[in-house]
């Protein structure tokens, strides 16, 4: 059957993304108007980037949950919902249909409501990859709540400081979590996070490794015991949300400070996202789509969960990680669930192609249709790589770029539809409108030797699942992306466009890094860093990395070395581990007896940059510096 919005061929592209343009509302009240809603808009669009004020759908009722689970029960009940494949490969799958997981989340949704939760209040969910996760998630959207999922890889301050940000007075967590072949203790991360804090009222707790932790009596209850409450058979109404209305906050890293809170909201969020995951991966009924992102982040928050259930899609959670018990972990799940449509990162696939061929053999990988990567910039060898013996090269690969500020997908290829070009994300979805500028504000016009356009990647009008603020803070979310360029949604990244329209993206023109495909801020890492007791100053820059794209090169001012300079190295990361998480330790730290600042007292990081590159040739000017002599004795020492 004809799905009524999937884009079927090239020409349709071209005349959906003409209409777009011309007609935004009238193109986005059609699609819309295939949701299930308790009350349609009254406007579709009223926007202005200069507060930023946009507002989609205006007027109109629903709740998400009703678009993801009840409206699938008269003809998918029996259909699965989430395939879980456990981290270890010898412990039970499990299978949860429509019908199921629609009871399991109206009964913790009444579970939530019995333990005090209200619409609007914030929910922090801190969990490991298991099916009770999308449950959370799903009962907090149920009735209201506003989820913010924290990656199960943060330390207790980077929770402490989100809990902070958002006030939320709940938190549902796991006693621990395995991830490969480490035991993580969420609970007791959770514990550390609360010393102190007198907002949290609740902390439920989901048996998974059966690890001791500690129950704080009038806080902390089982997961398990709660359920029993209540009824298997109970049916929460979903709440009556407006389509304005926060669903959930998700924090990612900026240039400076601390991470600031992305807000999504409910009716143009959900749009986007089925919108998206229908026409990018090209989804057919029946077919099973493999993300392999963690909830945490906003990819498995758009594409394991929103996108695929409001499409009635059938999604695959995975607890574990692509590399055990071996690199063949992922086409071995691919094999046993015949997966059709698989989503990865590029930091996934380069650490797996360094295996080579041997953990392929034998698997069978012909259920492939689909493959697609996000997160970072793809190398071509990993492109090609990803389409020989992945795809066996039959599978269109769809590069898709977007951000956690954009809820979905902004520019990609559409799988079988319109071209690939390798490491390129190619063109923009209806609905975008993508211009690149010079950093004053200009639009490039200038092509390059190559016939291509350079420049600072912006958006120049509202797309329905663009951030509507930063929590608590919205003169923050204006001066991080409304403020840089007039009228325009600043990304942060750079990007190349070639005579066709193609967009190539190219990494961050900010200072912040994309390591193994996470987003981590420099001034976060250096804030970490100054944090050790023998710290005076330190800088931080990216540097290629074969594997993780880039990695974190620190150089680092000392008082004194503690033993010695191996043994305060070693401080350092721990503390680094201590006050983000293990994913922003530094690859190489460098001790340095200055920093190449200018006379006004700023860091010359692109000095640095070269010299963490391997690039000490052409440093470019340096007249301007404090002190010349510091950089001599950088390049001098620096780490390989
Ligand atoms: O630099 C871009 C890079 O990831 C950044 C967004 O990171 P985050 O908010 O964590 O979201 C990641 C998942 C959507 C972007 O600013 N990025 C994302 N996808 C691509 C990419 N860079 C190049 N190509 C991509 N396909």
């Amino acid at each position: 059957m004809h799905h009524p919005y999937q884009i079927r061929s090239i020409e349709q592209y071209q005349s959906d993304y003409q209409r777009s343009l011309d007609d935004p509302e009238g193109f986005w009240s059609f699609i819309a108007d295939h949701f299930v809603w308790k009350k349609k808009w009254d406007r579709v669009l009223q926007w202005n980037f200069s507060e930023p004020r946009v507002r989609w759908f205006e007027g109109a009722q629903l709740n998400i949950t009703k678009n993801c689970l009840d409206r699938h029960l008269s003809d998918k009940a029996d259909q699965p919902a989430i395939l879980w494949e456990p981290n270890d490969p010898n412990e039970a799958a499990r299978t949860i249909t429509y019908q199921q997981l629609h009871q399991l989340v109206c009964r913790f949704a009444q579970v939530l409501l019995n333990n005090g939760v209200k619409k609007g209040d914030r929910v922090c969910i801190y969990m490991g990859m298991v099916p009770e996760l999308a449950i959370a998630v799903l009962a907090c959207a149920r009735i209201g709540a506003i989820h913010s999922v924290i990656f199960g890889g943060f330390s207790a301050q980077s929770i402490a400081d989100r809990l902070t940000d958002a006030q939320a007075a709940y938190i549902i967590t796991c006693d621990g979590a395995y991830r490969g072949a480490k035991d993580i203790p969420l609970k007791s991360v959770i514990d550390d996070a609360l010393v102190g804090n007198d907002t949290v009222k609740r902390v439920i707790v989901y048996t998974r490794t059966g690890t001791a932790v500690s129950m704080i009596s009038g806080r902390d209850v089982w997961w398990e015991e709660e359920m029993e409450k209540v009824s298997a058979s109970c049916h929460v109404p979903a709440e009556t949300m407006e389509a304005e209305d926060p669903l959930f906050i998700l924090y990612t890293s900026g240039s400076t400070g601390k991470p600031k809170g992305v807000v999504h909201s409910s009716a143009g969020y959900m749009v986007w996202t089925n919108y998206t995951f229908l026409n990018v991966f090209q989804y057919q009924p029946g077919q099973i789509h493999f993300c392999t992102a963690d909830i945490g982040w906003i990819t498995g928050h758009s594409y394991i969960l929103y996108g695929p259930l409001s499409a009635g899609a059938t999604t695959l959670l995975f607890e574990g990680v692509p590399t055990w018990p071996d690199a063949g972990r992922f086409w071995d799940i691919i094999d046993k669930y015949k997966v059709n449509i698989l989503y990865t990162a590029p930091t996934a696939i380069r650490s797996l192609m360094g295996f080579g061929n041997a953990p392929l053999e034998g698997k069978d990988l012909s259920s492939l249709q689909v493959l697609g990567t996000v997160g970072e910039p793809i190398n071509e060898e990993a492109w090609h790589w990803y389409n020989e013996h992945i795809g066996k090269k039959r599978c269109p690969i769809v590069d898709t770029w977007w951000q956690t500020e954009t809820g979905g997908v902004l520019i990609s290829n559409l799988a079988g539809i319109t071209p690939s070009k390798p490491a390129w994300a190619t063109l923009p979805m209806p609905g975008v409108k993508p211009i690149l500028v010079d950093d004053k504000g200009v639009p490039v016009r200038e092509r390059d030797e190559n016939g291509l356009l350079k420049g600072n990647l912006c958006i120049q009008s509202p797309w329905p699942s663009i951030l509507r603020t930063t929590y608590g803070d919205h003169e923050r979310c204006r001066q991080n992306y409304f403020a840089t360029y007039e009228n325009l949604y600043f990304t942060g990244d750079g990007a190349l466009q070639d005579a066709s329209g193609n967009f190539r993206i190219t990494g961050r023109v900010d200072d912040v890094l994309n390591v193994s495909g996470h987003r981590i801020g420099t001034a976060e890492v250096e804030n970490a860093i100054n944090a050790h007791a023998g710290v005076v100053e330190s800088a931080v820059v990216g540097f290629p990395h074969d594997i993780k794209g880039q990695g974190i090169y620190a150089y680092v001012i000392v008082s004194h070395f503690h033993q010695d300079a191996e043994h305060t190295r070693k401080d350092i990361l721990q503390t680094v581990a201590r006050v983000i998480g293990p994913i922003a330790k530094p690859d190489k730290i460098q001790f340095v007896s200055g920093l190449p600042k200018t006379r006004s007292g700023k860091i010359m990081r692109r000095i640095l940059r070269k010299i963490a590159e391997g690039e000490t040739q052409h440093l470019g000017d340096t007249s301007t510096l404090l002190d010349p002599g510091v950089v001599r004795e950088i390049v001098e020492g620096a780490v390989e």
